[in-house]
């Protein structure tokens, strides 16, 4: 049997099988919204673990399957024997032997590695506290619908540098832009735990503003991630000036587009007429998250599919 495709983190994608799944999404996206059936997933089942909270991952998941003919079954640790102590290992032996395709949504990413390790099925990251490499898959899509190619872009990335951040960085060497970062001291960028090669694609500034000027994308996610909820209260002082307003999107490009990855905390990492505002696409992004990973489910199961 051969060793299944996996998705842990962005960079297990080359750049050519990337733009694959950006054309796809958009092939998939287009006649989705002309109710024309497309059922390549008849009979295949996608298992999704949840060991964390979602609405996003697991609503475009699972419908995403269905919208392909096939099914999806939602666990969690709370009602399985995964948090009753069952090893990883035994868990993707016996879930892969009974699905075609998993979506695994947990801590660290020592976890998914170990069930991908140890499944006969392609494994998707659905977050870990690393990397959220679906979520910069349907970000990178709504640049491309928006302002075509992000090669060369300057992405801006304000506040925490958490799994979204680090998946930015890491898409910014295989797919060719630059991403500056801003983060309070003490937060800044760890270039190994990003699993970033050193290619030079980021750059790292102490004010905000200086990451935000000239940008083509102003970008943020929530100060405190989830598993982190013991330093709310000091993530909530630390980053008090790393906050996305009016002032610092008038520094960024005239056309920036604002993205969030959701779910957003108005009067925190963003002010409300920015998120809610003419250049924000918080909502496209959300709805991409269906479309790319349909066309990676796609990708994943049955290779390359031409349309
Ligand atoms: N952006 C994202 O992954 O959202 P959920 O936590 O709702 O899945
Ligand atoms: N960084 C956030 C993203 C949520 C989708 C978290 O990990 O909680």
């Amino acid at each position: 049997m051969n060793a299944p495709r996996h998705f842990l983190q962005f960079k297990d994608f080359a750049a050519e099988e990337l733009e694959h799944l950006f054309r796809r999404a958009a092939w998939i996206k287009e006649r989705f919204k002309r109710y024309e059936r497309y059922w390549p997933l008849a009979d295949r089942t996608l298992v999704m673990i949840f060991e964390k909270a979602s609405t996003r991952t697991r609503l475009s998941f699972e419908a995403g399957m269905q919208q392909m003919g096939g099914s999806a079954i939602y666990m969690n640790t709370r009602d399985s024997q995964l948090g009753r102590g069952e090893p990883v290992e035994d868990a993707a032996q016996v879930i892969s032997r009974m699905s075609d395709v998993v979506m695994i949504r947990t801590f660290e990413q020592e976890i998914i590695e170990r069930f991908a390790a140890n499944s006969r099925v392609p494994v998707i990251n659905g977050l870990t506290n690393e990397y959220h490499p679906c979520q910069i898959l349907a970000d990178i899509f709504t640049c491309i619908e928006h302002r075509g190619s992000i090669r060369g872009k300057t992405v801006a990335w304000i506040g925490d540098s958490n799994n979204v951040c680090n998946t930015w960085l890491q898409a910014a060497e295989v797919l060719d832009f630059n991403v500056h970062v801003s983060t309070p001291p003490g937060y800044e960028v760890e270039p190994e735990r990003a699993g970033l090669y050193g290619t030079g694609h980021f750059e790292q500034f102490a004010d905000p503003m200086d990451a935000a000027r000239g940008a083509d994308l102003v970008t943020t996610d929530v100060w405190t991630s989830m598993g982190f909820e013991a330093e709310n209260e000091e993530r909530l002082r630390d980053f008090a000036d790393w906050q996305v307003d009016a002032d610092m999107m008038r520094v960024a490009r005239p056309e920036a587009l604002f993205m969030h990855c959701l779910p957003a905390h108005r009067g925190e990492e963003v002010t409300g007429d920015v998120i809610d505002g003419s250049q924000s696409v918080v909502w496209d992004e959300a709805e991409n998250r269906l479309h790319v990973q349909k066309a990676l489910l796609e990708y994943l199961l049955l290779g390359r599919v031409e349309g």
